[in-house]
């Protein structure tokens, strides 16, 4: 689904360059559920904008979902971006003076769909994330938590091949996360692959898959069984 082959990013200034990520491989299979965790600073987010087509890189390949995305034009990675790619960041990023309905109707919208195929897309997501019945409110008008599910729904709404969340649950106490955490894991069960950001280690811990970043390079990987108490079953540097 996902595969990144040597991937490296430098952001460059007048006096400083940082290498937010160097060499950076990963490969995730489609229907996984993986869970990036390292230090502030290591290049957790820069990788999950590359993978979203948000930033670009300097070096190495990145084929998503079959296609090889070196050397399509902005146009081309925009549309790539939007049919296979839902993002979730901490900040939720609605619009405040859009409903519920509005604000996961606009990158539909952008899309060419028709307003019927809009509207069953819509209340489809806003079903899934259990807000079906505040479509016409304001996001302001919700807590925290459902500002979060709102914009779950949003991106499953473009029925993405990727779900890419930038620690999720950051802004939220831990009842909220822990909601938010449940339908991602409900998603996850029923196809959705994700790759998701968090500082939690609880929150690693109870995902398929781990992997670390450090100074912008892969440093680890665990595998955990999904059982119950989550036990490690294999470990390979
Ligand atoms: N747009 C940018 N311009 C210049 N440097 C940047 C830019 N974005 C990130 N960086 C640098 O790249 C490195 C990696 O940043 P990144 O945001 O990926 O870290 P992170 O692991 O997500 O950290 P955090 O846990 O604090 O969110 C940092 O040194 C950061 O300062
Ligand atoms: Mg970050």
């Amino acid at each position: 689904m996902l595969h990144m082959k040597k991937i490296s990013r430098i952001y460059r200034s007048d006096t400083i360059q940082t290498h937010a990520l160097r060499d950076f491989s990963l490969e995730v299979n489609a229907g996984e559920f993986v869970a990036v965790t390292g230090p502030s600073g290591s290049g957790k987010s820069t990788f999950l904008n590359v993978a979203g087509l948000l930033d670009n890189f300097d070096q190495g390949s990145y084929e998503l979902d079959g296609v090889n995305i070196q050397g399509l034009s902005d146009n081309e990675l925009s549309r790539l971006r939007n049919e296979k790619i839902g993002f979730i960041f901490q900040n939720y990023n609605l619009i405040p003076d859009f409903s519920l309905f509005d604000n996961i109707d606009m990158p539909l919208r952008y899309r060419g769909f028709n307003a019927a195929e809009r509207k069953r897309r819509i209340e489809q997501s806003l079903e899934q994330v259990g807000l079906a019945s505040r479509a016409n409110y304001l996001p302001s008008q919700l807590s925290g938590g459902q500002q979060q599910r709102v914009a779950i729904a949003r991106a499953l709404a473009g029925e993405p091949k990727i779900l890419l969340a930038d620690e999720p649950t950051g802004n939220l106490d831990s009842l909220m996360a822990r909601q938010v955490m449940d339908l991602l894991h409900t998603l996850n069960q029923q196809g959705s692959t994700i790759v998701m950001v968090t500082h939690d280690p609880d929150q690693a811990r109870a995902v398929g898959r781990n992997v670390q970043v450090i100074d912008g390079q892969i440093t680890d990987h665990s595998i955990y069984a999904p059982t119950m108490d989550n036990a490690p079953i294999e470990v390979s540097a």
